[in-house]
């Protein structure tokens, strides 16, 4: 088990001024922040980050969402910080996430759903690689 997990506030949460909220809600949560930036995504930056769903019908979609405007990238720090972050997220889709968290608090959609968290310890490390070099994490 490792304590390390990747998230973005999506463009529709930043877009939506989401941010400063959900950024409060992480670290109010135990969170500690390791690494942090606002950036974006080509659509072929977002189509290599989300290769695991090329063969996905919702893929064009997705990737065309991902790379529409700014985002937050950050690496997270806490016991058990992969499952604990996708509790706090709550469900893909918000009309199935519980109260209070994330998703249902802040998402629109099923496609436009305000967060990304890292589903294992594996490709935690992957995705914070992609968007981090080691000297921006501390
Ligand atoms: P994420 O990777 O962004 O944290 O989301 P997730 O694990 O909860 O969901 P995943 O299955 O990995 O899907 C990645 C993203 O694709 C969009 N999606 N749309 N329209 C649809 O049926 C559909 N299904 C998935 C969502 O934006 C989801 O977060
Ligand atoms: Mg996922």
């Amino acid at each position: 088990m490792s304590n390390i997990t990747f998230t973005m506030i999506k463009p529709d949460a930043f877009a939506n001024g989401h941010t400063g909220a959900i950024l409060d809600k992480i670290i109010q949560s135990g969170f500690r922040i390791v690494a942090l930036k606002l950036t974006a995504l080509s659509m072929e930056n977002a189509a290599g980050f989300y290769a695991v769903h090329k063969e996905r019908p919702f893929f064009g979609e997705l990737i065309e969402f991902m790379s529409s405007g700014p985002l937050i990238a950050a690496v997270l720090e806490k016991d058990n910080a992969v499952e604990d972050f996708r509790k706090l997220i709550g469900a893909t889709d918000p009309a199935k996430a519980d109260a209070g968290t994330i998703r249902q608090l802040f998402a629109e959609s099923m496609g436009r759903n305000a967060v990304h968290g890292s589903d294992s310890d594996e490709n935690a490390k992957i995705e914070s690689s992609f968007f981090f070099s080691n000297l921006e994490k501390f």
